[in-house]
């Protein structure tokens, strides 16, 4: 379906930095600097730089950028780590995949860990927190990084949604031992396939995921452990790179965007719309997503289509619903109940000032029938 309002719009993405990314391509393939070259040096002193840590590490995806570091800490069978349910289910995956057992929280009105829940679910067997920044927006990153320390625990911050989001000033990604950004298309910073940057501040984990990330291979001819594949691609980060200049931009842009639908929507009664860009001095989100709860939401869902605006309903069913997981016995009721009403509207910087008021008006239209 052509949509007048697409959930995103790649093509248009591409046409404002069409050029520039030509040239770039054009000029690292005419170096021949394919795997693990200057361009993804440059890229991760970028984010590092960016996100105030001392090191980070080109991975092949957000998944990889949390799965390599539980490897790499030896976190596996007999360990428990604790995440939420109401996240992309990648979350859970690399604790399960490492051997380990996710242990569920439910999440407060703004999508992030209760953390008024955690203490009570930390047994000799946790091992970890994996908090998640959901939709680019930090969890209460204080209290949380004290209770790890209470407990001796470790986090990997999942920000593969919020580069460039922030808490009491300081950047997603640099208050855990690792911080896990995925680099998808679709993300802010997003390369043209799959992609994952990790941070952190600890230079002998950096340099075992470097290894890790490469087969262990310390030189071409020294291998010292086995690891894997997951390298992020030099051409992409030639193309991250470029994209990097504009990631303050587009942030600020989303969060315009952002204010435009809250001040629309938030008397509409039937939605909920989520914390402004400007609704508290310690957050300061990325808008990565813009989530509505809804009543009606399916409903609200199709008449948007019909209107020709694509939206996003991600979890229909909540994560530890999802019978294949094994996570049924886990009670988490807001998950639960969030999986009923949440909805993405479009937000993006390509937007158009009469695509966004479209969107407003045919939302109140659902409401005020
Ligand atoms: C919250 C969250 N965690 C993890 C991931 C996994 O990232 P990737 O798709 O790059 O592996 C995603 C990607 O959508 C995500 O949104």
């Amino acid at each position: 379906m052509n949509y007048k309002v697409p959930f995103v719009n790649f093509p248009e993405h591409y046409k404002r930095i069409r050029k520039e990314v030509l040239e770039e391509m054009d000029d690292v393939l005419s170096r021949g600097d394919l795997i693990l070259r200057k361009d993804v040096e440059e890229f991760e002193k970028n984010i590092a730089d960016f996100v105030g840590t001392k090191y980070a590490v080109g991975l092949n995806s957000g998944t990889d950028t949390m799965f390599l570091p539980l490897k790499a800490l030896g976190i596996g069978p007999g360990d428990e780590v604790i995440t939420v349910s109401h996240t992309f289910v990648a979350s859970l995956a690399v604790i399960v995949q490492a051997g380990a057992k996710p242990v569920l929280v439910d999440v407060k009105e703004d999508f992030t860990m209760d953390l008024d829940k955690v203490e009570e679910l930390i047994t000799e067997k946790t091992k970890a927190i994996l908090p998640v920044h959901l939709n680019g927006r930090v969890c209460g990153m204080d209290r949380l990084m004290e209770i790890a320390r209470k407990h001796n625990l470790i986090v990997i911050e999942d920000a593969a949604q919020a580069i460039g989001a922030k808490y009491n000033n300081q950047m997603a990604g640099s208050f855990g031992l690792v911080g896990s950004f995925s680099l998808y298309p679709f993300k802010i910073l997003g390369c043209f396939g799959d992609g994952g940057v990790l941070t952190t501040n600890d230079g002998i984990l950096a340099e075992k995921i470097r290894l890790l990330r490469d087969h262990g291979q310390r030189s071409k001819t020294e291998i010292v452990c086995f690891g894997w594949n997951s390298r992020l691609d030099n051409l992409q980060a030639a193309v991250l790179n470029i994209k990097f200049k504009y990631l303050p931009d587009w942030i600020k842009k989303r969060r315009e965007i952002a204010s435009l639908y809250n001040k629309a929507l938030e008397n509409v009664s039937g939605v909920k719309t989520p914390p402004g860009p400007d609704s508290d001095n310690k957050h300061f989100d990325n808008f990565q997503n813009y989530v509505l709860k809804a009543e009606r939401r399916n409903e609200l869902a199709e008449f948007l289509r019909k209107k020709g605006i694509e939206t996003l309903v991600k979890d229909p069913i909540a994560n530890h619903k999802q019978r294949g997981l094994g996570l049924s016995h886990f009670n988490l009721p807001y998950s639960e109940k969030l999986a009923d009403e949440v909805i993405s509207l479009p937000i993006y910087p390509e937007l158009t000032a009469e695509q966004i008021s479209y969107v407003i008006t045919s939302v109140k239209e659902f409401y005020n029938k």
